[in-house]
């Protein structure tokens, strides 16, 4: 296929390591499926949407945990980011028919999502972990 791919960079590391190991387990998964040369089935398809939204669902659920545990100051910003991500694959699982160019849309849509979100959102709520941890954490 050609356009985008969803790749994994060494810029989207964010220093959690759990969180890191979750948005690798994604990217990965994800890039497996949309990165081929022939268009891939639309049971494959189908099966990586499912995953896209599972797999998200507790991934999601322990970033929240962590922010509102931590009173994280940017949890809204957060949260709307979170949600537009929901939408976008409820949306997906709605279709009916998997063509080439829901495939691209596809790549391009959840590549530059994780690209932005990871970088801008997620580092941040690391960093802001990370913090929390030296703070709070006497060991
Ligand atoms: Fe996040």
């Amino acid at each position: 296929m050609n356009g985008t791919r969803v790749i994994w960079k060494e810029e989207l590391v964010t220093g959690n390591d759990i969180i890191d190991i979750q948005h690798k387990e994604l990217i990965n998964r994800i890039s497996k499926v949309l990165n081929t040369s022939d268009m891939p089935n639309s049971v494959q398809v189908a099966d990586t949407i499912n995953f896209l939204f599972d797999y998200v669902f507790d991934h999601f659920a322990l970033e929240e945990k962590l922010m509102i545990q931590t009173g994280y100051e940017n949890f809204d910003e957060h949260l709307k980011e979170h949600s537009y991500y929901i939408n976008y694959v409820n949306k997906l699982k709605r279709q009916k028919i998997i063509t080439r160019e829901l495939i691209s849309e596809m790549q391009s849509e959840l590549q530059s999502w994780f690209l932005e979100h990871i970088i801008n959102e997620d580092r941040k709520m690391a960093e802001h972990l990370r913090r929390y941890c030296i703070e709070h954490v006497h060991l």
